[in-house]
Parts: structure tokens; sequence; C-alpha cells
């Protein structure tokens, strides 16, 4: 889109007018291009985009409002003032109705003309400004990310401008939030994508083998070592290396590795050669790295080396909708793995996802979505298909409310039960809110899940 030069189309099948329009709007630093009938609009549509178009409702070949239908039904970013013959009101507001901007009734004059046109070309400016930052700002799924909450927002903003870079990223979360998933995205979105991503978990490797692992090494270095091998330093040459659960690794690596880190270059085991590489480093762990800095398990020279880009994936309750919006992927997915029929979830269940607090977040989730999946039949998941502990959750009479034989004997004072003042209090907030939960919940100082539980129980009491 050129804001410069704004294309305009005039679509008007008298030459005269058209050339008049011309003259008028000659001065305005516009690409004008005539149109003395419809077909050629719609033709060249398909190729072109202007930002306004000045259209004329009475065409000889097509109707004016055919164009307008066009550009509707496409979502075509270009916005259109209509032009109408002297007293056909209703018309005009039959095309504003179908998505015209503005409308011009003949005759107007030339600054009647210049100003509308102005107006076009500035809401059309805004449009595409509120699209790029939708485009930024409002993302659903990003790498291999599902979710639009505000949190993961802030997340696909950083790994979006971290991807292109050397430096090290270093991601924290609590188990099965997608720190892997941060990785790989980080790589398939970096120059360094034709490169190998080699990830080596830290936790998994025996401690003693981790050197070589990382560094390679020559064959009879130790026993065991019955050929050369290389590492995951030379096979990652050129690409990323993904560290995980750094925070394992024992101390006299953790200098080694520094020492790699600083220099680009290592020795394999056993061997006095240095090799070089070319390595973008990544690491994550789900412990919190500060304290074991404090407690002097990891390295600071090392964590700060390595702490240069900081992103921290939060937790799936901390998510909102997300959860839905994940649940609803994998559920299309093992339905169609499995060979299923299921296209979505009750609302008990989504309210039930939306209380519970995933402390093993995305990946348990994805457990609990295969497992209905695979073991029960139907189209929309109940919540007696949900496993254990969600099906402990399904709220009962006696959690939410006390007995009622126990209230029986109570003196007759208007003074109500506390579940009753914390319902009447939130449901005050979120309808202030005009329903919007999150926000609702910041003024409160909650945090939203615990919102969601809540009505969960009132719901069902
Ligand atoms: N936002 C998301 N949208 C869709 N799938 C996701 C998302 N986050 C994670 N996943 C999926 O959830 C599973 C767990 O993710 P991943 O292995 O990256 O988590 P992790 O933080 O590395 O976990 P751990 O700490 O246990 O190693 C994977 O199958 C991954 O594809
Ligand atoms: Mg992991």
């Amino acid at each position: 889109m050129n804001a410069n030069h704004p294309l305009i189309f005039i679509v008007e099948d008298s030459l005269t007018l058209a050339a008049l329009y011309s003259e008028y709007l000659s001065d305005e630093g516009y690409q004008l291009k005539h149109y003395a009938l419809g077909l050629p609009v719609l033709a060249d549509l398909e190729t072109w985009l202007p930002q306004v178009i000045i259209l004329d409702l009475e065409l000889p070949d097509i109707s004016g409002m055919e164009i307008l239908k066009f550009i509707n039904e496409r979502h075509l970013p270009c916005t259109v003032l209509v032009v109408t013959a002297h007293g056909s009101v209703d018309i005009a507001v039959d095309a504003m109705r179908q998505g015209a901007f503005d409308f011009l009734t003949k005759p107007f004059d030339n600054k009647r003309l210049c100003t509308t046109v102005r107006n076009a070309v500035k809401h059309q400016q805004l449009c595409y400004l509120v699209d790029s930052y939708k485009e930024n700002y409002d993302r659903c799924e990003f790498g291999g990310f599902v979710g639009n909450s505000l949190p993961m927002q802030a997340v696909y903003r950083m790994l979006e401008s971290a991807a292109s870079s050397r430096a090290t990223v270093f991601i924290t979360g609590e188990s099965g939030t997608g720190k892997e998933v941060c990785a790989e995205t980080l790589h398939r979105l970096s120059p360094r994508k034709d490169h190998p991503l080699v990830v080596l978990n830290c936790a998994a490797i025996p401690r003693d083998l981790i050197e070589s692992e990382i560094f390679g090494h020559i064959k009879g270095s130790f026993t065991g070592a019955v050929s050369d091998r290389e590492g995951a330093a030379s096979r990652a040459n050129g690409g990323t290396l993904f560290l995980d659960e750094i925070c394992e690794m024992e101390l006299e690596l953790q200098s080694k590795l520094l020492r790699f880190i600083q220099t680009g270059c290592f020795q394999r085991v056993g061997s006095n050669r240095q090799e070089r590489v070319d390595i973008r480093f990544v690491c994550a762990t789900n412990r919190d790295p500060f304290a074991e800095v404090q407690a002097g398990r990891f390295r600071e020279d090392l964590f700060y080396r390595l702490h240069v880009i900081p992103v921290t994936l939060p937790p799936l309750r901390e998510r909102n909708d997300d959860v839905l919006m994940i649940a609803k992927r994998f559920l299309l997915e093992f339905t169609k793995e499995e060979g299923k029929a299921f296209s979505g979830f009750s609302r008990e269940v989504e309210n039930l996802f939306l209380a519970y607090g995933w402390p093993g977040n995305v990946r348990q989730l994805q457990n609990v979505i295969r497992n209905i999946v695979v073991l029960n039949n139907g189209e929309m998941v109940m919540p007696s298909m949900l496993p254990a502990p969600l099906n402990q959750l399904v709220p009962t009479q006696s959690m939410t409310r006390p007995a009622t034989e126990a209230t029986a004997a109570l003196p007759d004072l208007p003074i109500k039960p506390m579940w009753q003042v914390e319902k009447e209090a939130i449901e005050k907030a979120i309808s202030q809110c005009d329903g919007n939960i999150p926000l609702a919940a910041t003024m409160l100082e909650l945090s939203p899940s615990t919102i969601y539980r809540k009505r969960v129980a009132w719901t069902d009491a």
C-alpha cells in the first residue's frame, strides 16, 4: 500500500464528470484511474487494490451495487464512496448498509469532493493500521503455539524479535508449558533454519556422558568409547543448540560450557585439538535459575552469559481462554487420528477446563484430551468422560453450600453466608466490567481462574 500516493479508482460513465473529478483531485497527490464501465473494475480488483473507489451506482453494464457487494464479500481492504443522483437517498442508505463508507449526491463541488475523498483515504489508512495491529498483537497462533492470551502475545513478540539474532535465549516455565516448542519456533524463524536444531536434554543423559554428548569424543578416551564420535556442538554447527534442563548440569561441565560459549571453541573428550563452530544457544529450565545460582548449584558467570534474552512461559492457568483454544486443537487432531467423531466440548466441560489449575500445563491437557478421545465415543465431550483428577472437580451440592440442617436452628438475622457475599461482589464486578472477567479479576485482585472456578461452583450448586 502506497501511503504517499494513494490509488483511487473513479468509476463514472460520464466522461465529462470523470474529467471534472480528476481535475478537482489533481492537486491532492493521488494516482487516479478512470473506468467508464463496471465489469473492468471487477476484473482489475483481482490484481489491483485501490485505497478508495469513487463509485457511480448507475453504470451502463452492471449496477455499482454489484461492485460494492463484490468488495464486501471478499473483504477487500478498500473504502468506497458512492455517487448517487439527486434525491435518491434510499439508494444511498442502501449502499451504506452494503458497506459504503460515505456518499456524494450529484451535483457536488470541488471542496465537498476533496474533503470526502481525504476522509476516505484517512479511514482506509486507519483500517490498515488496525489490521496490522491485529496481525501483530492479536495472534491466535505463532510458530508451534496456539493461544491468544495477553501473556502469550508478549511471548510471541519476544520470540519474533529475538529470532533473527544470535543472542542466547533463556527459557523458563513450569513443566509442560511449551519450552521445547519455544526453542523450535525460535530456530524455525531464524536465519539458521536450514541448519540443524540439536536438542540435548541435560537431565536425561547420565552425568558422566554429558560432556561427550555435547563435545563428542575420540576412540579410546574412556571405557566404552569404541570409536570417534561427534557431539551435539559439531552437529549444531551453523544452527541452534538447545540445552534443555540446563540447571541439571554439573558444575565442572558448566565451566567447560562457559568457555565454549565465550570462545566458540571446544575439544572432544580425549583430544587436545580445538574445534571452532558457529552456534546459537537456547537453553531452558523449569527450576528458578536465580535460586539455583544462590544455592551454588549453577555458576553465576554462566548464568549471566546465558541469560541474555529471558523468555518466561506463563502457566496454562494464567492464559484464560487459551485452554479452550488449545483443547479444541488437540480434540480435532486426536479425533482425526483415532477415527472418532468428536467436534466440541459441552459447556460444563469448558467451565471445568477453565476452573482447573492444570499443574502439568499443556502437556497435561494434551494427555487428558488424548485419554478422552481414545476411551469414549460421541460428538460432544461430556463431564462423565473426564479422567482423574478432573472428574473429581465436578461440583456437588455439599461442596458449595452449607447443609441446610446446620443453618435451621440459627436466629433469623440479616446476615448472608460468606459465599453469597463473595458471589454478589464478584458478579457485580463482572457486570460493572461489561462481562470482561479478566478485567474484573484484576480490579478484585484475584486471578481470572479463581473467578471461573467459583462460578462453576455456583452454577452447579
Ligand atoms: N501453546 C501451545 N499450543 C499447542 N501445543 C502446545 C503449546 N504449548 C505446548 N504445546 C504442546 O504441549 C506439549 C508439551 O510442550 P513442551 O514439551 O514444549 O513443554 P516443556 O515446557 O518443554 O515441558 P517439560 O518442562 O516437561 O520439558 C508438546 O506436545 C507441545 O507440542
Ligand atoms: Mg521440555
